[in-house]
């Protein structure tokens, strides 16, 4: 007489026990989507997407991207939009961890890198919280690919030793909360992100701490996308290259920012159009 195996004998108890299966956990993977442009995803982003049953996405994703994931693989946007109703964070952890838990294997799939200005921590908290396995794939963020495509280096040796990332984001009606002194310093370069529609008051702010109103600025608007749009300015002129701009951009000062390809007719353009 053959003997049952041991698998078999785990399925009769639970066909006796009347209880389903268990479904294997899934996973949530935080996967940064780089800054647009298809050819800066990482090799890592790209299988986890190959690897996607569901894709929960941010605005700034391209479908070029979203198109990477199985034909089949529910897609999910969280934008924000003002039409329709915006997900909170909290709703974004809750849908994150509630989807993992039914057994799928989830995406996350945020611009540039989700530690960068974008949530990510919390969506890995939520997910620790939960006991969900949770990983994460570094994605080239804006700044890298705004200095690459300027042919500007972030650090560059004798004018810039240090750089920072700061966001521009503040309360409505409020000014960011920076520290402005350690912004002002020289030889550094400063990079602000959700900082476009604040361009004046940072500029103010800036040269109010003792920044040169004469170091050179750009503001890049689009990095490593198709529709890239860049002005080369200085401090003092921020304010006015960044009325000429208006999709997602990231502000750049620094001395180092001297090596930014000009765009000269690009350059003229649009600060004529801001003018007018
Ligand atoms: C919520 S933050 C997300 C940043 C993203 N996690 C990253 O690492 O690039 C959104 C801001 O990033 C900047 N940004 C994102 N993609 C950009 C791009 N392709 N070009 C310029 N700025 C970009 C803009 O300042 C935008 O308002």
């Amino acid at each position: 007489m053959r003997h049952p195996s041991d698998s078999q004998r785990r399925a009769d108890r639970l066909v006796v026990l009347g209880g389903k299966p268990p479904r294997a956990p899934g996973a949530v993977w935080l996967v940064g989507a780089g800054p647009g442009d298809p050819e800066l995803l990482t090799i890592k982003a790209l299988k986890a997407l190959q690897g996607a049953q569901v894709v929960v996405h941010d605005g700034l994703v391209s479908d070029e991207i979203l198109d990477l994931a199985p034909a089949g693989a529910r897609r999910i946007s969280v934008a924000k939009r003002k039409s329709r109703h915006t997900y909170s964070q909290g709703e974004i952890n809750r849908m994150l961890v509630a989807f993992a838990l039914e057994g799928l294997n989830v995406v996350r799939l945020k611009g540039g890198d989700p530690f960068i200005f974008g949530r990510g921590g919390e969506e890995l908290e939520a997910c620790r919280e939960a006991g969900v396995a949770c990983h994460v794939v570094p994605g080239v963020t804006a700044a890298l690919a705004a200095s690459a495509s300027a042919g500007a280096p972030l650090t560059h040796r004798g004018s810039a030793q240090a750089v920072t990332f700061v966001t521009g984001h503040a309360a409505k009606g409020a000014e960011p909360d920076l520290d402005w002194t350690s912004l002002a310093r020289p030889n550094h370069t400063v990079v602000i992100y959700m900082g476009l529609s604040m361009a004046a008051p940072i500029a103010a702010r800036l040269m109010a701490a003792g920044r040169d109103p004469a170091t050179p600025a750009m503001i890049v608007e689009n990095a490593s996308r198709a529709d890239e749009r860049r002005v080369v300015t200085t401090v003092a002129g921020l304010a006015e290259a960044a009325a000429a701009l208006g999709g997602p951009a990231l502000l750049v000062i620094g001395e180092a920012m001297a090596l930014a390809r000009e765009g000269e007719a690009e350059n003229e353009t649009l600060l004529k159009e801001a003018r007018a």
